[in-house]
């Protein structure tokens, strides 16, 4: 097995990252998961609210948020960081590079609205985050965690096949239970040279055991497809399974 540096940060393919997300967030982010992440935290038009993005990256989230609510990021990857101040949308925007599975930098703040995005599965341990957001928000306030979809998305584990008989594309996972560390080379083309991240697999019921022991009870699950559509010969059965096979899960839970 490819051994594991032992930080999961983003640096090292942060310039990569910048470039991909940009200023608005990328494909998905804009069709998908701003709008919807944003509907689900539910920001009070008529009071303040306080929103604590956990492995914020480069503070996509941030430059998307009503001028009421006020923003406090945290990544491991110095260099997403700084690309968050250098975009912010407003002075008193806090980004901090830190740890989000280690004791964060931060008064005891009791935020009213707290995010994950794109990034469980890149924490090596989970529960430690989930720990470190029960921490810092207040009681009754919803935690919002979008990932790769844990049950179709399983890297190395889960694949599209067609039953050509059928003329049906489906999903094959090979493993779902087992806990996994899988590594990522972000540029396959150039092989051993690659940047490589990791991802961490769990399967969904130990996701909503560790948020149970960091004081949370899941609210609402929801399943995001694909808005994509293609085009060609295959065309009817790659709609077919695109709108059958979500691609993010959403866990809404709530500080009790
Ligand atoms: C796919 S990116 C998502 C970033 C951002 N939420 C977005 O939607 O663009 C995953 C992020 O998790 C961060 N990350 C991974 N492990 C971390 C850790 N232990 N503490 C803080 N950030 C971490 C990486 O540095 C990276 O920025």
């Amino acid at each position: 097995m490819t051994k594991r540096s032992s930080s999961t940060s983003w640096q090292q393919v942060g310039k990569w990252y910048n470039e991909t997300v940009g200023e608005q967030g990328h494909y998905y982010h804009q069709a998908l998961i701003i709008p919807k992440t944003l509907k689900l935290l539910h920001f009070a038009k008529d009071q303040p609210s306080s929103l604590l993005d956990l492995a914020c990256g480069q503070g996509v989230l941030s430059r998307h948020l009503p001028p009421s609510v006020s923003y406090t990021g945290v990544d491991a990857a110095a260099q997403l960081i700084t690309e968050a101040r250098r975009y912010a949308p407003q002075a008193s925007y806090q980004f901090i590079q830190a740890d989000v599975t280690h004791k964060l930098p931060l008064e005891a703040h009791a935020f009213s609205h707290g995010t994950l995005i794109l990034a469980l599965q890149n924490i090596e341990n989970p529960a430690a985050v989930f720990k470190n957001a029960g921490y810092h928000l207040k009681v009754g306030a919803p935690f919002v965690i979008v990932l790769n979809h844990p049950c179709f998305r399983i890297p190395r584990q889960s694949s599209w096949k067609v039953d050509e008989a059928n003329k049906v594309q489906y999903r094959r996972i090979d493993r779902y239970m087992s806990p996994m560390q899988i590594p990522i080379q972000m540029h396959p083309g150039k092989g051993e040279t690659s940047a490589q991240t990791w991802s961490f697999h769990h399967p969904l019921s130990a996701y909503s055991q560790w948020l149970k022991e960091a004081g949370f009870v899941i609210e609402l699950i929801e399943e995001w497809c694909s808005d994509k559509v293609s085009e060609g010969r295959a065309a009817k059965m790659e709609n077919r399974s695109r709108e059958e096979f979500p691609l993010f899960m959403t866990i809404v839970a709530r500080k009790t």
